[in-house]
């Protein structure tokens, strides 16, 4: 589009003039950045009658080249300028252009997902395991579906132990497989002295299952929070310290534990851990004008099992019994959750309605 052959003739100011009038034409029509990249190739480029021009002044007799070289720099300089200038004009345009395309409606009504919440029991794992993770304790879990041999044998209970009978114990087929669904996480004490090195410091948080009745108090699948420590020197003093510690944390600094003496045949001594009622304190303990729903009146709520671990076990699996000792946990996280909640129905636990998360949301952490 007017391109003159300059090869044949010196520029002169007309037909710079008339050069640049055309690109300004062009660059003034330019609709789009594209086209005033086009433009300025054809007016401008190096093959343009003005990129042309610009060439030959160095093939210009001397007395020619400075007043030549004057008016095409010049003109050049004034169609850069025009470029320049709609070339900002042009990316303002196609912004203001996007923007508007690409406008978001705000006060637009959003799409309603439904939130789910942390289930209670999870809250309440994550918890506890943080309180002992803090104390430089190991988390360690074990299988669900786990040997006959680990969940009783290892840890001491005789081949007539009621707590076999297939009235307790989900057994797996085939029999001769020996395998059950755990009873208890203490299993998982013979998998962490079999596989760690010694001192073992772990709780074991994990889903447990017994052949139990399903109502208000009981679940055939609960869960437990198990505790092993092994090392020079433990006494019951440190278990004794190490529950009031977790129980403090869960529950706050005016908790108060006991112990019972109880028999488990993997520890020795024995016993059972309450807690003391939050909620009376122990005051609608006969006291029949002040009934107390959360511990029925009886001032302590039962909490789990605990002992020193007995050294059978420890012999077991094959550690020094004259050097090590240790002590062991394991207490029922659903009626933890239950009592610290006064949660009245255990089966809200497992029959999946968010708001039953919800209501207990923030409260169990
Ligand atoms: N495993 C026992 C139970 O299920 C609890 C327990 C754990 C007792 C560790 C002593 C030591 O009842």
């Amino acid at each position: 589009m007017g391109q003159r052959d300059v090869s044949a003739e010196v520029p002169n100011e007309a037909s710079v003039a008339e050069a640049v009038a055309t690109a300004l034409a062009a660059i003034a029509q330019a609709a789009t950045t594209a086209e005033l990249s086009a433009a300025k190739y054809e007016h401008n480029g190096d093959k343009s009658f003005l990129g042309l021009a610009n060439r030959a002044i160095g093939g210009l007799a001397p007395d020619e080249r400075k007043a030549v070289g004057l008016l095409v720099g010049q003109a050049r300089g004034a169609v850069n300028a025009a470029i320049a200038e709609r070339a900002e004009a042009l990316a303002a345009a196609e912004l203001a252009a996007k923007l508007q395309a690409e406008r978001v409606d705000v006060t637009l009504p959003v799409a309603q997902h439904p939130q789910g919440a942390i289930h209670p029991i999870t809250a309440m794992l994550e918890r506890v395991g943080d309180i002992f993770t803090a104390m430089g304790w190991e988390i360690a879990e074990g299988p669900e579906l786990e040997a006959s041999w680990l969940n009783f044998d290892a840890l001491n209970f005789t081949p007539d132990h009621p707590a076999r009978f297939l009235s307790d114990t989900l057994f797996v087929d085939p029999p001769e497989a020996n395998k059950l669904m755990r009873t208890h996480t203490s299993p998982v004490q013979i998998r962490a002295l079999l596989e760690r090195d010694l001192p073992v410091y772990v709780v074991s948080p994990g889903k447990v299952f017994r052949a139990d009745e399903y109502d208000a108090t009981h679940l055939p699948v609960f869960h437990q929070l198990e505790g092993l420590a092994v090392d020079k020197g433990i006494s019951l003093a440190n278990l004794r310290g190490t529950l009031d510690h977790l129980a403090k944390a869960m529950f706050g600094d005016d908790i108060d534990t006991r112990m019972r003496p109880h028999y488990f045949p993997f520890t020795e001594p024995s016993a059972e851990v309450d807690l003391k009622c939050f909620v009376c304190h122990g005051e609608s303990v006969g006291n029949p004008d002040r009934p107390c729903r959360t511990c029925r009146s009886e001032g302590w709520i039962e909490w789990g099992g605990c002992g020193i671990v007995n050294p059978r076990v420890l012999a077991a699996c094959g550690i020094d019994t004259d050097v090590y000792s240790g002590f062991a946990f394991g207490m029922g996280i659903d009626r933890t959750v239950m009592f610290r909640n006064n949660a009245p129905d255990l089966r809200d636990f497992v029959e999946g309605d968010v708001r039953f998360s919800r209501s207990l949301k923030g409260d169990a952490r």
